[in-house]
């Protein structure tokens, strides 16, 4: 392939991932960040403000992480967007939020106007719609996991379909590389539902211990979250991913294996990698 590959938001969760992806399948890759200390090793990377124009020269697509747009999101979606039409940009990439389908959530009307603005892009757009990733569950229960083998929230039956920061990552590598898929939104999920209870048994078995769960009401998540310094429309956004789950059973999404040629991890294969987060340091003898 010839042009270069722009990823915003690269220093993040899903943007290392698709840097190191796309440097793998040997793609030319420039990446964005504040940072000015050369935060990614040989990649070429500009700052995050960067005039548009400049950002995309030569680009032949871009994944757009949100964190990344600033504080006038929209209005900076727009000046890409601008670059990306009068310039080589076949592809975009609109990282998203399964709640973007929930009018009610806050955080999906963020980004619903983020998808409505994309649409003015002239080439291929692929709008991800991530449900909420596995790795949330090391803020949720990784502290109380390593101190008192306690996991408490809300919704604890509820099925949910977590999915793999590494899934969504590889989608949009191979989005970003290929020009087969057409343009539409992306719902992706992990490869089966379980509920919370369900996923704190595999933690359990995994980790050789019993863990405690304790179900939490709504409120008291507000609570502890707004007391936590948690923006309220974090909140309640996390609150009505499970509540819609809970009214309406998710469906599990086949596009990573679609996408990727391989199945979608599941919650087991995700934890197994990052157990240490459960655990209690091991004190040197
Ligand atoms: N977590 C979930 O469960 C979940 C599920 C579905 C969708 N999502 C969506 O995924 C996106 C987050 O992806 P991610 O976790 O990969 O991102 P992230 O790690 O939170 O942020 C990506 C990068 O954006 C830059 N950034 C952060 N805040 C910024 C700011 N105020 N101004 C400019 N740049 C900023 C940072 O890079 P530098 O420090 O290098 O500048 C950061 O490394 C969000 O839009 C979220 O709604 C998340």
């Amino acid at each position: 392939m010839t042009g270069t590959i722009l990823v915003t938001g690269a220093t993040g969760t899903i943007g290392r991932r698709v840097v190191e992806q796309l440097t793998r399948a040997g793609a030319p890759v420039r990446a964005t960040s504040r940072s000015t200390s050369n935060p990614l090793a040989g990649i070429e990377t500009k700052l995050t403000g960067t005039r548009a124009d400049d950002l995309l020269a030569g680009c032949v697509a871009v994944l757009v992480v949100a964190p990344a747009l600033g504080t006038a999101p929209a209005e900076r979606l727009r000046e890409l967007l601008g670059a990306a039409n009068a310039g080589t940009v076949q592809r975009l990439v609109l990282l998203s939020t399964a709640s973007a389908s929930d009018p009610m959530s806050p955080t999906g009307s963020h980004h619903r106007v983020l998808e409505e603005t994309a649409a003015e892009f002239a080439g291929a757009l692929h709008i991800l719609r991530p449900v909420p990733l596995a790795l949330n569950t090391i803020h949720w229960w990784g502290p109380t996991i390593r101190v008192a083998g306690l996991a408490e929230g809300p919704y604890i039956d509820v099925p949910m379909a977590p999915i793999d920061e590494v899934d969504v990552a590889d989608v949009a590598a191979r989005l970003l590389l290929s020009g087969d898929e057409p343009s539409g939104v992306i719902d992706l999920t992990g490869p089966h539902t379980l509920s919370s209870r369900a996923q704190i048994d595999v933690l359990a078995r995994l980790l050789g211990t019993h863990i405690a769960v304790r179900e939490i009401a709504p409120d008291e998540v507000r609570n502890r979250l707004g007391a936590a310094g948690v923006p309220a429309a974090a909140v309640e956004s996390l609150l009505r991913s499970f509540h819609v789950a809970a009214e309406r059973p998710l469906t599990v999404s086949g596009a990573v294996e679609r996408i990727t040629g391989r199945p979608a991890h599941t919650y087991e294969q995700w934890a197994e990698r990052h157990l240490d987060a459960f655990q209690w340091p091991m004190m040197e003898a």
